[in-house]
């Protein structure tokens, strides 16, 4: 064994800027697998009905901290799904609240739950302004929803036709660009002046789109933003890697029971809460760079949303570990990604 191949690292408990829990007995089950990794979590509002309100929020945090096993300490850092009619007020409520630590946009249709989303951004400039004003930052499901343009490139067209109109018109607004996936989006990102930041999934670190479709279509790698070409997934690892504290890790863990993956119209989602620093870990290991791992998982994120660094740390060894087949989720069964695969890193 050469002292060059580190078998054990030691890290500052990381958080996940970016999951699903769902509601009920699926949140019950999925919790315990992020809760054993991570401190906190942004957790996503794109429920059934979604969270608009803060009063949604509030109540969403006591079903999730009810949820929690005892001894284990998780804190949910809640969300609200933008609307054309989210009123200005809603916002002052939400960050007094203290609870509420971001505003998602999803525009309508982009994606799982996205159809009560918006329609057309410019109508919530009011409401973005009291964002900006009060410091409730953006987070953004970076994608046109205009079906005239190619699915690969509807994060590269989104930066061009909401994005930067948006950034001129609020300078100052705090932005989450969320699982991006392409290289313009980490060029953009890595390029612009004032406070936007951007997550980076796992599995958009570890593959690329032929992952789809190898032997066959597998409905388990299909996601949205779905995975792009290589060229990306590399700009996305330079991104990870870099240091720069703007990149930070989401896991973008979706649940969906097996029956709706595997299905003619199947769900986008890829569920990876169960091994999220596993692989994590092996993307940075792939690249001789699990130094920079620490900052990408447990600093970068609290800095930008300014909020304390984690006070205890996890540790990850090399050992190999076979992922399970299956999962038993709340009345269903959750397929994970890697499932049935050999994994070369494992949480102690
Ligand atoms: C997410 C879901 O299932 O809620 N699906 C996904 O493919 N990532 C929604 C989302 O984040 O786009
Ligand atoms: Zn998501």
């Amino acid at each position: 064994m050469s002292n060059s191949t580190p078998q054990t690292i030691t890290i500052t408990r990381p958080d996940d800027w970016h999951l699903h829990l769902r509601d009920g007995a699926m949140m019950a089950s999925v919790l315990p697998h992020t809760a054993r990794q991570f401190g906190r979590a942004i957790v996503m509002p794109n429920l059934k009905p979604p969270v608009t309100l803060t009063s949604h929020a509030v109540a969403y945090r006591e079903r999730i901290i009810a949820a929690l096993p005892d001894g284990m300490i998780f804190e949910p850092l809640m969300t609200l799904y933008l609307t054309d009619n989210t009123a200005p007020d809603e916002i002052r409520r939400a960050k007094d609240s203290g609870i509420v630590h971001g505003v998602k946009l999803y525009p309508a249709g982009a994606t799982t739950n996205s159809d009560a989303g918006v329609s057309d951004l410019t109508k919530c400039y009011k409401t973005l302004e009291v964002m900006q004003e009060v410091g409730l930052p953006l987070l953004l499901h970076g994608e046109v929803t205009d079906a005239a343009i190619d699915l690969f490139d509807r994060e590269a067209v989104f930066i061009d036709r909401v994005l930067m109109p948006l950034r001129a018109a609020m300078p100052e607004l705090k932005i989450v660009f969320e699982h991006i996936t392409t290289s313009e989006a980490a060029s953009y990102v890595t390029q612009s002046a004032g406070p936007i930041a951007a997550t980076i999934t796992a599995h958009h670190l570890l593959y690329n789109r032929n992952e789809i479709f190898k032997g066959g279509i597998r409905p388990h790698y299909y996601c949205l933003p779905v995975l792009k070409r290589e060229q990306h997934r590399l700009a996305l690892m330079t991104a990870a890697t870099s240091g720069n504290p703007r990149f930070f890790l989401g896991t973008d863990s979706a649940p969906h029971p097996k029956g709706l993956k595997e299905h003619a119209c199947g769900c986008a989602g890829c569920y990876t809460a169960l091994h999220a620093m596993e692989l994590y870990t092996q993307a940075f290991d792939s690249v001789g760079a699990l130094d920079k791992l620490e900052q990408f998982a447990s600093f970068s994120g609290p800095d930008f949303y300014q909020l304390p660094r984690n006070a205890d740390s996890i540790t990850l060894r090399r050992e190999e570990w076979t992922m399970p087949a299956e999962l038993a989720v709340g009345e269903s069964t959750v397929v994970p990604l890697n499932a049935g695969e050999l994994l070369p890193w494992k949480l102690e």
